[in-house]
């Protein structure tokens, strides 16, 4: 559920406020965050696993908004990082390092640095040359490293390639059969300490499943360390829980979580750490858009839009399905378009075959686009990146401004 509905004056809001206001204030695109729906889409989580000792660490990677990560720092959220940039954002938003793990294949020594000098509460640790690495910076800090293996349990998410990470194949993670050696390995080394276990085994997923899959493999594995006197604190299930763009059921937290407590009635100790990134942030923004032109050719429609691929990439990228609604709906009979923003690639589509009654300057919402959508924003065609405000309530506030052209060349120079 989200604050994103259409009032009795027929019109879309964002909480108390109406879309079409913070457009005519903030001009468009614009993303447009509801705290009210990030608070509730957190909560739902924390409390789904209330009866367990636990720890919501919202993936930062989702929306690294300074406003984002502080409405959630403000609930006590924890936090997944996968960069030094990640990390600065948390403490800049007011959020505890005592809070943060630490993912990623390709850590560098000063990430680890700097991560130990704060005290993170664990590294995911990824492979045997990053425990090594580890060991060694956190040896000349005089510091002890608390690590957690990232296990690839070799589960199928059923979810889009470039997404799944939990495969035999993908990048990600120590193979299961090598885990007990490498635990060991780590185990042997002065400057660490095992604390946890962790997985992450891909994104948008629809059914509880995989996870369970995932959850029974690494438990065998807890139990496997166990017998060797190896003791596992925390099980970190990573993130990948789905969220509703058309019309996929994903699992709620409430019903991810009473499958997976009910594995871990034998393990009243162990910490549960979720990383959800797209389940707190996708579903509390929206990506406001206006129409410019409407072109009708002989085989096509199209509505050409302000807002681009370079705003938002999943459609193009993944051939990711968002919906798209019109902010002050127009009575008519509605018309196929291909919604394609103004860049020079055919790819730059926000939406193909929608029915819509359109009219220049109309307002469109593009639901579903608070998670991988501003992060993944680049400047192409000298495009700058687009305000993004956060509404809470009857307020508004402005938490990124739009780009300035001058800001597109700030780091450049001329040759002489
Ligand atoms: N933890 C780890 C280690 C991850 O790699 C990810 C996402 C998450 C947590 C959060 O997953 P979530 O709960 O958001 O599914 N750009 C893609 C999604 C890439 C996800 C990468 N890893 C998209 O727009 O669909």
């Amino acid at each position: 559920m989200d604050y994103f509905n259409y009032q009795s004056d027929g019109q879309l809001w964002a909480e108390d406020v109406a879309l079409a206001e913070l457009a005519t204030q903030y001009g468009t695109p614009l993303y447009v965050y509801s705290r009210a729906t990030l608070e509730r889409h957190w909560h739902a989580f924390d409390h789904a696993v209330a009866t367990h000792p636990h720890l919501i660490c919202y993936a930062v990677k989702a929306n690294s908004n300074l406003g984002v990560l502080n409405v959630l720092a403000r609930l006590g959220s924890g936090f997944d990082i996968v960069s030094l940039g990640e990390l600065e954002r948390v403490l800049a938003a007011g959020g505890d390092p005592a809070k943060v793990v630490f993912s990623g294949v390709g850590k560098t020594a000063l990430e680890m640095q700097r991560a130990l000098e704060l005290g993170i509460k664990c590294f995911n640790v990824e492979s045997e040359p990053e425990l090594d690495r580890l060991n060694h910076v956190a040896g000349q800090l005089g510091k002890i490293a608390p690590i957690s293996l990232r296990i690839n349990p070799d589960v199928d998410a059923n979810t889009h390639p470039y997404i799944s990470t939990g495969l035999r194949d993908n990048k990600f993670g120590i193979a299961r059969e090598r885990a007990l050696e490498v635990y060991q390995l780590a185990q042997q080394l002065p400057h660490l300490n095992v604390v946890g276990m962790d997985c992450h085994i891909g994104s948008q997923l629809t059914e509880v499943k995989p996870f369970i899959d995932a959850t029974e493999r690494l438990l065998a594995l807890v139990d496997e360390l166990k017998s060797v006197g190896i003791e596992i604190k925390h099980l970190d299930l990573g993130g990948g829980l789905g969220v509703t763009y058309n019309d996929e059921q994903p699992p709620l937290p409430a019903e991810y979580a009473t499958a997976l407590l009910s594995r871990l009635v034998a393990y009243p100790e162990l910490e549960l750490i979720f990383e959800p990134g797209r389940a707190i942030a996708a579903n509390a923004g929206v990506l406001l858009t206006k129409v410019e032109f409407l072109k009708h050719t002989q085989y096509k429609n199209f509505a050409i839009v302000d807002a681009a691929m370079n705003d938002l990439i999943r459609p193009t990228l993944y051939s990711a399905w968002q919906d798209i609604v019109p902010v002050i709906p127009r009575q008519g009979e509605p018309q196929c378009y291909d919604l394609v923003g103004p860049i020079c690639e055919t790819g730059d589509f926000i939406g193909k075959d929608r029915h819509l009654c359109l009219a220049p300057n109309d307002l469109l919402a593009v639901r579903s686009a608070g998670a991988y959508g501003f992060v993944m924003a680049s400047n192409y065609n000298s495009r700058p990146r687009v305000a993004e405000v956060m509404v809470d309530g009857e307020q508004v506030h402005l938490v990124r401004a739009r780009e300035t052209l001058e800001q597109l060349w700030q780091h450049e120079y001329l040759v002489e």
